[in-house]
């Protein structure tokens, strides 16, 4: 059921994927998602390469199904990130933040896939002219970090599948069964969640930041570093308030990438800290109700998106 290319191309039973998710996506996400049919991306971002390789280690002791690596290009070393996924067991490679052209064609010599992360139309045909498996399109209402165009998942489709022919996977703002099929109507081919899977009992998250997710309301989040980092979607806090505060006020860089440091998501995700931590997390969470396991999500999904669909079909017939 639901079976379109993406399942063709990755070797996997629902075109379903995990999002690469830095700090909170690893093995026991990645393999629960993975082993329910889908696939499960780590997010390898935060990742030292020994941490790589040992977390590809325990997802393949967990599951024989396919995997894969989440690598954002901004890395220095990115390229020893790729050698070290793709030597530990990852049989597709999520790049980030950069350029398609530059890994794609190595990745696939070494048999693996690859799906390309973007934001616009430009960036698909861009991701499709270095010959990507997939793209893997974000609109503006996705947890982390955005794109500076500020296009939402609705907008963004459309056109995006009207422009390529390379498979598209949606994200941004897909949470169940609706999202799933609205995301298919729009001419995608599977769709990618981070928000939802980080809400479930596999997330490297502290607990504190899975129930922030199930308490949050549809206007909770806020965007904060365009002058820094990039436009960053979170869950709205104390830090973020402090964050929107000095921007307005023309802060420098230097003194907002301090406020925004790294240590910020430990916070969050390792402490627990709510208020001062940063708590990447998109639009949707609002419609996120409990804390669940990913094979639940992924079920879950299929049967409601069955529903959806056969609620549709006597529209067609009235
Ligand atoms: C906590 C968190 C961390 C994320 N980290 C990354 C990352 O490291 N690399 C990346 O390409 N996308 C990252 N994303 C984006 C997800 O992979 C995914 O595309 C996005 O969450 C989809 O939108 P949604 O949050 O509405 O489901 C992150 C998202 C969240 C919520």
């Amino acid at each position: 059921m639901f079976k379109t290319e993406i399942c063709d191309i990755f070797n996997i039973q629902y075109p379903i994927i995990l999002g690469g998710m830095i700090w909170v996506g690893k093995s026991d996400l990645v393999a629960a998602v993975s082993e329910a049919g889908g696939l499960g991306l780590m997010g390898a971002g935060g990742m030292t390469i020994e941490e790589i390789e040992a977390e590809c280690g325990k997802v393949a002791e967990k599951t024989k199904k396919p995997f894969g690596v989440n690598i954002p290009l901004v890395r220095p070393d990115s390229e020893d990130m790729i050698n070290a996924a793709t030597k530990s067991g990852a049989s597709v490679i999520a790049t980030s933040s950069g350029s398609p052209m530059k890994f794609t064609r190595m990745i696939q010599d070494r048999g693996c896939r690859v799906i390309h992360v973007v934001a616009n139309v430009k960036f698909a045909q861009k991701s499709r002219d270095a010959g990507v498996d997939a793209v893997a399109a974000e609109g503006y209402e996705a947890g982390g970090h955005n794109g500076h165009d500020e296009i939402t998942t609705m907008a963004l489709i459309p056109q995006l599948t009207s422009a390529v022919n390379t498979p598209v996977i949606a994200a941004g703002g897909i949470a169940d069964g609706r999202g799933f099929v609205a995301a298919l109507a729009l001419g995608a081919k599977g769709i990618q969640m981070g928000t939802r899977f980080l809400a479930t009992h596999e997330a490297s998250a502290h607990p504190n930041y899975k129930e922030a997710i199930v308490r949050m309301t549809d206007v909770d989040t806020c965007v904060t570093g365009r002058t820094t980092v990039g436009p960053t979607r979170s869950i709205r806090n104390r830090l973020t308030d402090m964050i929107v505060n000095a921007e307005r006020e023309g802060a420098k860089p230097e003194a907002l990438f301090e406020m925004i440091g790294e240590g910020r998501s430990a916070m969050a995700c390792i402490d627990g800290d709510c208020d001062e931590g940063s708590l990447y997390c998109g639009q949707i969470g609002g419609a996120v109700k409990k804390i669940k396991s990913a094979r639940e999500i992924i079920d879950d999904m299929i049967a409601e998106a069955k529903m959806v669909i056969e609620s549709l079909n006597p529209l067609i017939s009235k």
